[in-house]
């Protein structure tokens, strides 16, 4: 069978890594720091590492539905949306993945965008 894109990457340990880096640019983000205000870290670091590892093919997943509950009370504005991605996009070069996982990542980000965007 192939490998997933997760296995290659490294697995568990790689991906969390990962997204701690990637926290520590969202907290330094003018624009997203406040939605994170008085949030568990640890938790959110966990919950979104899991997040990620399914996206590439690993084990556990949220559903679109999931996600939507979970961010429906949050007031994420498109503009927010959008600098998460950009810093996950940096924050994907700086840990050197390759390009081809970095927009096949993207993409799956922004297909969610729907689901996580606050309803007007
Ligand atoms: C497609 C993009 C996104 C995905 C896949 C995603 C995924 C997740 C997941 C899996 C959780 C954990 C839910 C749980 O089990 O408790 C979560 C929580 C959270 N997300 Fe996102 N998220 C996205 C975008 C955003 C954006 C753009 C923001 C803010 C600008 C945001 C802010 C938050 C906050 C503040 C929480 C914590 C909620 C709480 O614990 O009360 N998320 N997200």
């Amino acid at each position: 069978m192939a490998e997933t894109m997760f296995e290659r990457l490294g697995g568990f340990a790689k991906v969390s890594h990962v997204v701690s880096a990637f926290y520590d640019n969202v907290l330094e983000s003018p624009v997203l720091a406040p939605y994170f205000d008085g949030i568990d870290m640890k938790k959110q670091i966990d919950h979104q590492t899991k997040f990620f590892s399914a996206l590439m093919g690993g084990p556990a997943s949220y559903t679109d539905e999931e996600l939507e509950r979970k961010h429906a009370r949050l007031n994420i504005t498109e503009a927010a949306f959008d600098e998460l991605a950009a810093v996950l996009r940096e924050t994907l070069e700086d840990c050197g993945l390759e390009d081809s996982d970095i927009n096949g990542i993207l993409a799956e980000i922004t297909n969610r965008k729907r689901f996580v965007v606050t309803k007007p």
